[in-house]
């Protein structure tokens, strides 16, 4: 199923993906009143399995708390929500977009008097940045556009409202020839892109800016760090000047939608050899085998598709 096609799941039903439809005086349209996920589900040698489906449904839940919007699911509800759609979609392999949004009822800014609606979406959708980017890299900028300051957006939160800022960011990169922006925060500090955080290698250690940093905690840079720890190599969570990324040995970006995919170049400074390194290679190699089900899934980051999620 492309995008464009197949079945949606909308407030408990599934429905035709051409009649999955909101009015635009829906509160969401106007305010960016959101809260969403984006996750993953991998083709596996024992049949479809979600990565890390129960922390994003978490992290789903934890942004709606933040926005006051009470969910109409709980935890087991998504999940069920979340496989009955992959499968009435018989997708094999997809991404997966589970929202929550303040629907129609009236447009003062005011949302509590609008209804939490609810829907997933899941498409097929490849290599994010392209289909080298994952073995070539990218070259990427430094945006001049902050990640939001402190106790403005929460940066906790995957808010709709949020990636007004996002798409400014990635506006400006593919104007300005570049894959993706990384965006410092609002005191200079290396943040995070677009829709992905971001590490470096230096030395062979590994750096990846804080939460502190105004960044989105993602699910995959918690996989990246305990990956990274496994196979033996420091990891440090700090806070980095700017002008680091441009003295690291490697860089690279992950998220639910680029994957892991290197950095070749910032501001057209080639990122050590200007080319996948070592500590990025070794780091790949172990999170796709683990996400396609080639190797033991120890940390039980995945959830089988046809399996019924109550039984966990
Ligand atoms: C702004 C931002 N940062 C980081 C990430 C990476 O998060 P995750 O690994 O949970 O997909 C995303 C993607 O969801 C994002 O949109």
């Amino acid at each position: 199923m492309s995008f464009g096609s197949g079945k949606v799941w909308m407030n408990g039903r599934l429905v035709d993906w051409k009649d999955a439809t909101i009015h635009v005086a829906a509160h969401v349209v106007h305010y960016g009143t959101g809260v969403f996920e984006g996750a993953r589900c991998y083709q596996t040698p024992k049949g479809s399995a979600c990565f890390r489906l129960d922390a994003h449904v978490t992290r789903l839940l934890d942004s709606a708390k933040i926005y006051r919007m009470d969910s109409p699911l709980d935890q087991s509800g998504w999940e069920s929500a979340i496989l009955e759609t992959i499968r009435a979609n018989a997708l094999k392999a997809c991404y997966i977009r589970p929202l929550m949004y303040r629907g129609y009822s009236q447009l003062g800014v005011n949302p509590m008097p609008c209804p939490v609606d609810a829907a997933v979406l899941v498409w097929e959708w490849g290599a994010y940045l392209g289909a080298d980017a994952v073995e070539k890299g990218v070259d990427v900028c430094i945006s001049s556009w902050n990640r939001t300051a402190p106790n403005t957006f929460p940066a906790a939160a995957k808010a709709t409202a949020n990636y007004a800022n996002s798409t400014l960011i990635k506006m400006e990169a593919v104007l300005d020839g570049y894959a993706e922006g990384i965006a410092l925060d609002t005191q200079g500090y290396v943040s995070e892109g677009s829709g992905q955080n971001l590490f470096i290698v230096r030395r062979n250690v590994i750096f990846t800016p804080p939460v502190h940093s105004s960044i989105l905690g993602g699910i995959t840079r918690d996989c990246i760090i305990t990956i990274a720890r496994g196979l033996g190599y420091e990891v440090r969570e700090e806070v980095l000047p700017r002008e680091l990324l441009y003295l690291a040995d490697e860089a690279f970006f992950c998220g639910t939608a680029v994957e892991v995919t290197p950095i070749r170049s910032i501001d057209k400074i080639p990122v050590g050899e200007g080319a996948r390194g070592p500590v990025t290679s070794a780091i790949q190699a172990r999170f796709f085998a683990i996400l396609r089900g080639e190797l033991p899934d120890t940390h039980g980051w995945l959830t089988p598709v046809e399996s019924p999620v109550a039984a966990r």
